[in-house]
Order: C-alpha cells, then structure tokens, then sequence
C-alpha cells in the first residue's frame, strides 16, 4: 500500500516546482504586456509620485492568468494516480478543487469588470455571494462538518461537545467570501501593500498548512495539502508582481489582484477547514474594515479616494488624508462613531468656524491614515513597512493564540 504521507510529500514537490515556474512566467509576461496596457489605455496615475506618469493597471489581470493555466496544469498531477480506478476515484475532492477554481475565477472576473467599468457597490456584493455557491455545495456533499468544537468550561454548561450551526455556517461562510474579496481591496493605494498582504497572510496560511500536515491523521491532511498546493502558486505569482508593484511602482495591481487574493485566501480557508484560524491572520483587514464601516456605510462622508495625502511641493512624504463637512451634515450614527472613535484617540479632529457655520475635519478611516496619526508624516516605502510589519506581528500572534492559547480552552 502507498505511503500517505510520502504521497502528500510527492505532490507538493512538484506543486513547488510548477509555482516556480508560474512565478517566472507571470514576471516574463508581465513586463511583455506593460506597454501593450499603455497602448490600450489601461493604466492609473500614482497619486503620491510629483510626475504623473500613466502606470498599467490592472497588471493583477496577467498574474492571475498564469497563475489559473498551472492550476488547471496542477489538476492531472493530483488526480493521475486513481485515473484507472472507476469505483474508489475520489469525486468529491476533484470536485473540491474544481469548485474552489471556479470561485477563483469568478473573483478575477469581477476584479476586472471592475477595472474596467466601476462597478456600483451593489453588484459587487451579489457576485461574490453567488460565486461561492458551488463551493458551499460542495462542501455540503463532502459532508464538512458545520459543527464547532466547544471550549472545554463551555462544554459542562451545555453538557454537549460540538454545537453544531448547522445553515448558519454556510452563512458564516459565504459572509467570509464577501469579506475577503473586499478587505484587501480597502487597504490599498501606496506602493505594494495589496501584494504585501497577500504575501503574508499566504505565507502564514502555507506555514499553517505544513505544521499541520505533520501533526494531523491522514483524513484531514489532504485538504491541508490542497490547499497548500491551491497557495503555493498564488504565493509564486505574488512574488512576480511585488517585485514590479513595489515602490517605485512600475505596475498597479488593480481590483483584480485584490479580489482574486481575498477569494484564493477564502476558499483555502473554507476548503481547508481552518476559516477561524484564517480569521486570526486577517485581524488589520477586520480592523481596518469595522474602522471604515462609518464612511463605507456613509454614516461619515466618503470620499472616491480615501488613500494618504502626498505633498507634492515640500517634503514629498504621506500624511494623513481628511475630509471636511459641515457639523449638521451628521446624522445621529455618525455622530456617535466620531464621538466614538476621538475618545478613543484613534481619531484625527479638528473643528472650525466657516461661515458663521461649524465645520468638522476628520482623517479618513482606514489603517494607513491611523498608522500615519501616530507616526506623522513618512516616505511612501516607509508607510507600506509599518504595516507589513503590522500583518507579520498579527500573524505571529495568531500562531501563538492559535498552538498555545487555543490549548488552554480545547485539547488540540
Ligand atoms: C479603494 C479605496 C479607496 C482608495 C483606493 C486606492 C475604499 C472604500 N476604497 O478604492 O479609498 O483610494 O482603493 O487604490 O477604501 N493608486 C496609487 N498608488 C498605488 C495604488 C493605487 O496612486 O500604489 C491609485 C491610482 O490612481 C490607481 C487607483 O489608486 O489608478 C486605483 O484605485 P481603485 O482600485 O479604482 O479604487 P477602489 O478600489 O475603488
Ligand atoms: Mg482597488
């Protein structure tokens, strides 16, 4: 009989080397298809650079294609060795990958559209909600547990292990796929940091999978692999695009890149059964999201931009972007969130006189303008470090909480 463990071991070797490959591949294409953007009008002007030079966007779109056409190379080489056994071939995984990969798809495909044509917020939440669809399905008929484990002193009062959510996880779950494609996307606008994220928290998810795989039976370890093999090559195309996206930027990533990330992290959370563990990795996108939830949901005026200021005349550095409105423009809620959020002191405000009315000044909520009230103003490169390093620290706590912490309240 096969060895498991050597079988898992064989398929991520050659996972690694064909996202090695797509890595090359996607940088290769990418600065081939640079000029053709310009051409075709496809690009954006970097806001916080003195020269406006048309930068292609979104080059996410390429590196996204390379990184589908391995994945559908990957499928044979998961799949090849039960190709002549009818009765025990596995369906329900092939179909796994195959439905994760059509989420991933849709994903890209909204990206662009949104790209391209601006789509109305609206459409960009319905999308995503159906496109995990055939994955929820999927996992229904894998039989995935919607059952959580109970903390060990919970488990005395309700004198039961699991309690199970039964159609509440699938809500659970499909709430978690519009979340991701949407948190990178609100973190985004100075060199690198959409790609930077994608990194890190890819990079914690593979780190993840790897120590589980050794630690767990074998039933649960495939998934950890697939999943592995599902990151591997996003992680190597992520690479091609950072080296092009980083400061100075030489490409944007656009909507594309950033939908295409949150739904791959997603699915492979989902697929993989870690999406709480997955959830601690994404704390600065929860963050970020609950600050921006005033100005999202227009409880705060929003502004088309919301990305740091750059001063282009004196000190060329990034400082926190703000929006003015008048006090009475303020409905109840948004009085409270800005009441809310400057006791707390992780608010910029200032008030004025203007015509014989009162004004308010507030920085735009999103952690970029937060990281630079507390730092005052830095280089662009300098900001997109505070808050890799911001991601990296979460991520450090999240494998703590998740090994060490998680011990004291279940026995794992
Ligand atoms: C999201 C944010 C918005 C932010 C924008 C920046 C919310 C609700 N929306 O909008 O606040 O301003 O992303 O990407 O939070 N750009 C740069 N430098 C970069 C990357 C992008 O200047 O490193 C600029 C370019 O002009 C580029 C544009 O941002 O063309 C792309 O913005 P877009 O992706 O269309 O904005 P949204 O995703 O709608
Ligand atoms: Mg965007």
């Amino acid at each position: 009989k096969k060895d498991p463990t050597l079988e898992i071991l064989k398929m991520l070797g050659i996972n690694f080397g064909l996202s090695v490959a797509a890595g090359f591949l996607a940088y290769y294409l990418m600065k081939q298809y640079i000029p053709i953007f310009i051409q075709r009008k496809l690009y954006g002007f970097d806001q916080c650079k003195s020269e406006k030079l048309p930068v292609p966007e979104p080059m996410g779109v390429i590196a996204a294609a390379v990184y589908l056409i391995f994945m559908f190379l990957f499928i044979p080489v998961l799949f090849v060795q039960w190709i002549h056994e009818e009765i025990s071939f596995p369906y329900v995984r092939l179909l796994s990958l195959l439905s994760a990969i059509i989420s991933i798809c849709t994903a890209i495909l909204l990206g662009f559209a949104d790209d391209v044509l601006d789509l109305r917020w609206r459409h960009k939440l319905l999308f995503p909600t159906l496109s995990s669809l055939p994955l929820l399905m999927i996992y229904y008929i894998a039989g995935n547990s919607t059952a959580m484990l109970l903390p060990v002193f919970v488990r005395e009062f309700l004198s039961t292990t699991y309690l199970d959510f039964g159609f509440l996880f699938y809500i659970y779950m499909g709430m978690l796929v519009i979340f991701a494609t949407n948190a990178i996307n609100i973190i985004a606008g100075i060199n690198g940091v959409e790609v930077a994220q994608g990194l890190v928290i890819g990079a914690s998810i593979a780190t993840f999978n790897i120590i589980q795989i050794f630690r767990l039976e074998h039933s649960l370890t495939w998934y950890q692999g697939l999943s592995l093999c599902i990151i591997g090559p996003f992680l190597a195309t992520s690479i091609a695009l950072y080296i092009l996206n980083r400061y100075p930027a030489k490409v944007f990533v656009g909507d594309t890149y950033c939908y295409w990330a949150g739904m791959t992290l997603a699915v492979v959370g989902i697929l993989g059964r870690f999406s709480k563990t997955l959830m601690l990795f994404l704390v600065p996108q929860v963050f970020n999201f609950l600050y921006s939830v005033p100005q999202l949901f227009h409880f705060v005026p929003c502004p088309r931009h919301r990305l740091p200021k750059f001063d282009s005349e004196g000190t060329k550095k990034l400082s926190m972007s703000l929006v003015q409105f008048k006090a009475t423009d303020l409905g109840l809620l948004g009085r409270l969130f800005v009441w809310l959020f400057s006791t707390f002191g992780i608010l910029y405000k200032r008030e004025f006189m203007k015509d014989d009315e009162r004004w308010i000044e507030v920085n735009n909520m999103t952690i970029l303008n937060l990281i630079l009230k507390f730092t005052g103003p830095v280089y662009e490169y300098q900001l997109t470090y505070f808050f890799v390093i911001i991601q990296l620290i979460c991520s450090i706590v999240a494998f703590i909480v998740r090994f060490y912490i998680a011990r004291l309240f279940y026995e794992v």
